[in-house]
């Protein structure tokens, strides 16, 4: 894929499936802008390897649920890498529990990060993709929002919402040839999977026709061709990453 002298923000770089996307992005040749809220040292880590690279990068620390820090921190990379043309909404969260005992604080948490968050950074990044009448925008959603998941109500409603959002968005923006897509995993190896319980694992293991769970690399290979022009018939679509766990 080449991305050479493209400039991309990758939401929730520091760890499991955004760090693999950040890396892949730059070994096609990308710089990268991305975002944390609490992992900084893997943050710089990660920054440090792709300048190893011999490409630009930047950490920033942003909750994405907030909107005036989405609207600076695209205004922030622009004022230093001159321009913006990828945007991959990672950045996610769980926080489960069956709908009868859901918390209002725990629905609210995950709809803010997994879909507020989505929607802060499209719109601050939309007004910029219009102009130059170019862009890609790929948002993690996740094959539990096609199907649920028992204990994950709130997570499949924002990330459900997020595909309608990828839809719209595409739409909206395909006149400006912004391409607009949503890529679903299913359970991939990384910490947001280290507390889920044995059996949650085993039982979407034994879903998948590999009997093997993804690795974040495989979620990454697959944003880095949809960011690339050889995607540019490709938007509004949702393609799942997930050996087959859900078919
Ligand atoms: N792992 C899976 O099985 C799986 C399956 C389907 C979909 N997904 C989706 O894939 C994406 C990445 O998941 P992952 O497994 O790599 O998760 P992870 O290892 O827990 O990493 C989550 C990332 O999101 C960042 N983040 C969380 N809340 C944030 C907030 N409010 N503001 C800014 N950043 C925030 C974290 O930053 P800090 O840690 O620095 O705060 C971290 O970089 C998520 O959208 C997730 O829903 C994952």
């Amino acid at each position: 894929m080449d991305l050479k002298g493209k400039v991309a923000i990758v939401t929730g770089g520091s760890l499991g499936i955004g760090t693999s996307i950040s890396l892949d992005l730059a070994q096609n040749g990308a710089d990268v802008a991305l975002t944390y809220r609490k992992h900084e040292k893997e943050a710089k880590a990660i920054v440090d390897k792709i300048k190893a690279m011999g490409h630009r990068a930047q950490e920033y620390k942003v909750d994405v649920s907030d909107f005036e820090a989405a609207q600076k921190l695209v205004k922030d990379v622009i004022d230093k890498f001159g321009r913006l043309d990828i945007l991959v909404n990672n950045a996610g969260m769980n926080w489960d529990g069956v709908i009868w005992k859901m918390t209002e604080e725990q629905w609210d948490a995950v709809i803010n990060v997994d879909l507020k968050g989505t929607f802060n950074f499209i719109r601050a990044a939309a007004p910029v993709f219009r102009e130059q009448k170019s862009g890609k925008i790929i948002n993690i959603t996740s094959i539990n929002a096609m199907r649920g998941r028992f204990g994950q109500s709130n997570y499949a409603a924002a990330k459900a919402g997020t595909i309608g959002l990828t839809k719209t968005v595409a739409k909206e923006l395909g006149r400006s040839k912004v391409n607009v897509n949503a890529v679903a995993p299913g359970l991939i190896e990384t910490d947001m999977i280290k507390n889920m319980p044995d059996d949650f694992k085993q039982s979407s293991l034994s879903e998948t026709v590999f009997n093997s769970l993804g690795k974040p690399e495989d979620v990454a290979y697959l944003v880095s061709f949809l960011c690339s022009e050889k995607a540019r018939h490709i938007t509004g679509e949702v393609i799942k990453v997930d050996g087959g766990q859900y078919i």
